[in-house]
Parts: structure tokens; sequence; C-alpha cells
């Protein structure tokens, strides 16, 4: 690949906080994996953004390396996408720290995630989950990406981040990269199976809404089984009415590849067991391959080293490069 057909970069991250989920394969790594080819690929494990919340350390260590196995299960080539450990890469740090003195208290102050998250955890509203988009400005900027997937709810985060750039380069001249925010269709955002109002969360929802990459089959059916769904009985996309089925409807759909009038076609007649059966079954199916391939990558523990080596190694190049000309600028003496 020459100079002037350089691919486009695209960059994100999913905390360790929780173990990924339906929804975050289907909502962001299934995506990732399709642009692959014709995009310059960095995801990572966000660790350091996941102690904003208190960890149980073995946790977080196991999460933290069946994320980076599921990454490579789900499809994600190693060769193909450099995969690393944020925690790995000192120079996020380094960049959060100058982004800190960038961001000001008034825009931290109105973030959405903010405003949720102390009110969740009132007993520990800590300086890093004040300051956490500032972090998660420098994972970006550190790369010069051009687009980040992200869910909705980290939209404000990378306008943000947009804000910071201009703001740094309005003052010290072409540093950054202003990158875009890239938000996968509607279709792809899954809702917890408890409550289809509510995002399926890997670290809030509670178990019965929440079905995890690696859960057995017989769990998954049960979850199914178990979905909220609504008095009716037809089976019919309408996001408003019937915010369950049709969360079911977008799961069986993205499972499948049918669409919506062919699952209602499938359906016509039928009940609600007889399709939440359906969907669970789908479901088994599509994360059968993902569990085997994630359970047999965690059982050699070199090759993931080496993956997560590799990554960092070459994560911690390009940030390298961005961390100098940024201290630089800011009349740090050279080393
Ligand atoms: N904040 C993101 C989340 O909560 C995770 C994240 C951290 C991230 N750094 C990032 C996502 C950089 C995209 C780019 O899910």
């Amino acid at each position: 690949m020459n100079e002037t057909t350089v691919k486009k970069r695209m960059l994100s991250g999913i905390k360790p906080s929780g173990d990924l989920t339906l929804g975050s394969y289907l909502g962001a790594i299934r995506n990732w994996k399709e642009r692959e080819d014709a995009f310059d690929c960095y995801y990572f494990m966000a660790d350091l953004h996941s102690i904003t919340v208190r960890q149980n350390p073995a946790d977080l260590r196991r999460r933290s390396l069946e994320q980076l196995a599921q990454y490579i299960a789900c499809g994600l080539d190693p060769e193909k996408n450099v995969l690393f450990f944020q925690s790995h890469v000192h120079q996020h740090a380094e960049l959060g720290w100058v982004m800190n003195c960038y961001a000001m208290f008034g825009e931290l102050s109105r973030m959405t995630q903010f405003k949720d998250k102390s009110a969740k955890n009132a007993e520990n509203i800590n300086g890093g989950l004040f300051t956490y988009p500032a972090l998660m400005a420098a994972d970006i900027l550190l790369y010069q990406a051009d687009l980040v997937p992200v869910g909705e709810d980290q939209k404000q985060h990378v306008e943000l981040t947009r804000d910071i750039a201009k703001r740094f380069n309005g003052v010290y001249g072409d540093v950054f990269k202003i990158p875009e925010p890239y938000i996968p269709k509607v279709g792809a955002r899954i809702m917890s199976l408890a409550n289809p109002e509510a995002k399926m969360s890997k670290s809030e929802d509670e178990d019965a809404g929440r079905v995890c990459l690696m859960d057995r089959p017989e769990d998954i059916m049960r979850l199914f089984k178990r979905a909220v769904t609504d008095c009716d009985s037809v089976v019919r996309y309408d996001p408003v009415e019937k915010k369950g089925i049709s969360n079911l409807m977008n799961i069986y759909s993205a499972a499948t590849g049918r669409s919506f009038e062919q699952i209602e076609a499938e359906f016509a007649g039928r009940g609600y067991g007889d399709f939440k059966k359906a969907v669970g079954e789908s479901v088994v199916e599509l994360l059968r391959p993902i569990r085997e391939e994630a359970t047999k990558l965690l059982a050699d523990k070199a090759y993931l080293q080496k993956v997560c080596e590799e990554g960092a190694q070459k994560a911690a190049y390009v940030a390298e490069k961005t961390l100098r000309k940024v201290y630089k600028k800011l009349g740090f003496v050279a080393r």
C-alpha cells in the first residue's frame, strides 16, 4: 500500500467492567470485523477506564483476558487489527493528563454519563469518573483516528474529543486529526431482555436481561423464555408500542439475516412461546462458535500474551509519535 492510498483509521475500546454481551457483539464487534480490510483498525480493552468504578482485581484480570480472547473469537484477526490493553500503552495515561488540562470543568460537568454514573455511585464519585472523557479523548487522539465507532451513549464523549482537539490545534497548530463518531444503525442496538427500555449493558443490567458471549445454551434458552414482551400475541415490529417483541425481532434478524417482514410472516398465527424459542435457538447457534473458539484461546495463554504484546508494540509506536509532538508543542524539554 503506498502513501496516496492510506486507509482511514478506525479506533474503539470497550471497558472490561463486565462480561461481553450479545449486545456488544451485534452492536459493535461484528461491525468492526466487517471493516477490518477497508480500514486501519485499533481496538483495545479500556482497562484504565474500568477503574472509575471499583473492580475486584481477580475478576478484572480474568475479564480483560477473556475480552481479548472474545475479540479474536468474534473474528477480529490480530494480523489485521491492532488489539491491545490500554494499560500496556503508557502514552494513554500521559496524554490523558494533558487532555485534562484542555478539558473545561463546565464541559466535563455537562456529560450525561458522568451525571448518570455519579447518581448511581453516590458513595464513590471520584475524580476519574469526572475526567473520564479526557482520557477517552487521549485514547482517540493519540492514534489520529478518523472514525470512532461507538454507541449512541458515547457520542457526547467523541464530540467533546473533537472540541478539545480543535481547541488544542487552535493554539499549537495542526497536531490532532479531528475524529468523527461512527454510530451503527439503530437496528443494531440491542436492549435488555428484562427491560426493553434500557440498553443491554455488560455492567449495570441485572442478569435476567443480559446474554453473555460465554453463556451456556441452556442458560440462553432460559433467558429468552423469560424475556419481557407484551400482552398482545402478535409478532409485529413496532418499536414504540411493542418494545420487547421489536427487540427480539432485531436480535432474530441479526442472527438469521431475515427481514422483519419475513419474521412477521414466519410467526403469523403462532404465539410468543414459539417465537422466543426460535430467537433463543438462533442466538445459541450464533454464539456457539464464538464460545468454543474463545475457550480454546483462553487455554493458550502464551498465544494471547503474544497477541497483546505485539498489539501494544504497534499501538505504542503510533501513540509515541503523537505524544512527542504534543510534548514538544507544549514546551517540555526533550529527553
Ligand atoms: N467510554 C467507552 C465506553 O464506555 C469506552 C472507551 C474508552 C472508548 N476509550 C474509548 C470508546 C475510545 C471509543 C474510543 O464504552
